[in-house]
């Protein structure tokens, strides 16, 4: 398959905010393009626009003036369909509506050449049912871009069940010679990233529900601690509530209500009272003039304890722990290794001890469970960062029965390895772990069932969301048998088939072998 040749002409139906960006990009790619759209308006501005930002792009000398030139030169409003007759590609980026959009590609099959390939920009709409009423099905494909275009790499290159392989590596290709990063998959509720994302925000919303702790603290973890580039909510306050709830529930209801898509009812409740974020002035922030930014919950400097001792053997198969002790020995801290029958000791994990305190990676159990089931009180749990050598903060939680003296050594011993410590309430799975634990299955399923290889999954989600690693290289990472681990304790904490386990996972895990190869 070879990308359509530069200069082809490419049609974009719809100049809007998706449509501008993809007709800005394709003729800063060479290819020229005629941009239509009902509202003639519409088409005069995304091109003034468009020549705008080639203007500033040559300004900071990402673009030569020639360049911008010969873009600005290839791009064309056109004021009806029939001038698209010559096109080779065509994306339609109008308005998100089945119907619509089903007469728009019927109108131009009958204009453009049989070759022609038709591209659908939609989101969350079947590309098999917009393709069924078609002469020719096999020829239209999905060619999902992100907002703003111009800047997110990623497109989604949908097959529905009619499209030609043929037509879909093209697409590929083009995408490739848009300067794009394109992944294959399958025309399916949310395609990959709307669906593998779900559990970003619903982790979310259940940690704030359960009162884990508010929502900048729990912004401020997955960024500080988690390396995403923003917290759910403000994540959510940038796309605004209503978008969000809505998507999340459109996956839920095509999924036939599977619970691990349930849309939450705090969401609504956003939704109702005009909170819909940025764009309302008021979402989980206050985004009037002049107002204060919540600060996130930090713990108050604790002394270093005297003494912190370990238990397990450092190496690959204790390679978080292992970091945490190179952090602590990075900062002159000093660590010892402890006798195995030394005090406590009844888990197979690997644990730190300080001041009567046992330490543990969080396996999705809460610390006050696991302080029952290891017969030992003071238990405290660590979340998962994205970094164990250099994330600033970490997120902990304590059994309800543990002395507080053994707390605030664990406190002062991630304070010691350089972490800025935020405490949340004792809640199965913490932030960091059980998103993406949620993330890592949910992508697993997508690949257990067909709809994108793994590589795809771990490319969509760090191109289409920025997301700082692939959920299944994480899983890799952390190991799978420990994700499964957390899954099993989420679904026992929670007696909730929401955290059932892929069946890939599983399989992995009884396997023992990795995701990626
Ligand atoms: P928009 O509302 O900014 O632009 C849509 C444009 O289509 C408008 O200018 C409208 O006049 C025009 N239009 C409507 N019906 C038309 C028709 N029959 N023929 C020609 N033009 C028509 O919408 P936006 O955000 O650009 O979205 C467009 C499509 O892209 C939708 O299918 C949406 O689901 C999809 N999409 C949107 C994303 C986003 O973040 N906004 C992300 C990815 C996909």
């Amino acid at each position: 398959m070879a990308a359509l040749a530069k200069g082809s002409v490419v049609a974009v139906i719809g100049s809007g905010a998706m449509g501008s960006g993809i007709a800005q990009v394709a003729a800063a790619s060479g290819y020229t393009v005629k941009l239509f759209d009902t509202r003639a308006e519409a088409v005069d501005k995304a091109i003034a626009d468009i020549g705008k930002v080639y203007g500033k792009l040559v300004e900071k000398g990402r673009m030569s003036g020639a360049d911008a030139d010969a873009a600005r030169s290839r791009l064309h409003g056109v004021a009806g369909l029939a001038e698209v007759a010559d096109a080779r590609l065509v994306v339609e980026a109008i308005v998100e509506n089945l119907d619509v959009k089903r007469s728009l590609f019927a109108e131009l099959e009958a204009i453009v050449g049989d070759d022609a390939i038709l591209a659908t920009n939609t989101s969350s709409i079947s590309v098999t049912a917009i393709a069924a009423k078609l002469r020719k099905p096999q020829r239209l494909v999905g060619m999902h871009f992100f907002n703003p275009v111009p800047l997110m790499a990623l497109v989604e290159v949908i097959s529905g069940l009619a499209t030609d392989a043929a037509v879909a590596g093209t697409v590929y290709d083009t995408s490739i010679a848009w300067g794009k990063n394109p992944v294959h998959a399958k025309s399916t509720p949310g395609f990959i990233v709307n669906r593998v994302a779900r559990p970003y925000y619903a982790e979310g919303w259940r940690l704030l529900n359960e009162q884990a702790s508010d929502a900048a603290t729990i912004d401020a973890v997955m960024r500080e601690g988690g390396g995403f580039r923003m917290g759910p909510f403000e994540l959510m306050d940038l796309i605004g509530h209503d978008v969000n709830y809505s998507v999340t529930e459109s996956v839920f209801r095509a999924y036939y209500n599977d619970p691990r898509f349930t849309p939450s009812v705090m969401q609504l409740e956003m939704v109702n009272a005009g909170f819909l974020g940025r764009k309302s002035g008021r979402g989980f922030y206050d985004y009037g003039e002049g107002a204060v930014a919540p600060q996130p919950c930090s713990e108050a400097p604790q002394p270093l304890p005297e003494y912190i001792g370990y238990s397990f053997e450092p190496g690959d198969h204790t390679a978080i722990a292992t970091m945490l002790i190179e952090r602590l020995k990075a900062r002159g801290i000093s660590v010892t290794k402890r006798n195995s029958a030394e005090g406590h000791r009844s888990s197979e994990a690997p644990a730190f001890h300080c001041n009567g305190a046992a330490i543990y990676l969080t396996d999705g159990r809460s610390a006050t469970r696991r302080a029952r089931d290891d017969k030992h009180d003071d238990m405290v749990v660590y979340d998962l960062v994205f970094d164990f050598n250099a994330s600033p903060r970490i997120a902990i939680a304590c059994s309800d029965q543990c002395n507080p003296r053994a707390m605030d050594s664990a406190i002062g011993m991630f304070q010691a390895a350089g972490f800025t410590v935020t405490r949340l309430d004792d809640v199965p799975g913490l932030a960091v772990m059980r998103t993406v634990a949620m993330l890592a299955n949910e992508a697993a399923d997508a690949v257990n069932q067909g709809v994108c290889s793994a590589q795809a999954a771990d490319v969509a989600m760090q191109k289409g969301v920025n997301y700082p690693r692939g959920p299944l290289a994480w899983a890799d990472m952390v190991g799978v048998k420990h994700i499964v681990t957390v899954l099993e304790n989420l679904a026992s904490s929670y007696g909730e088939d929401r955290y059932r386990v892929s069946p890939l996972l599983r399989r992995r895990e009884q396997s023992g072998a990795r995701i990626h190869a």
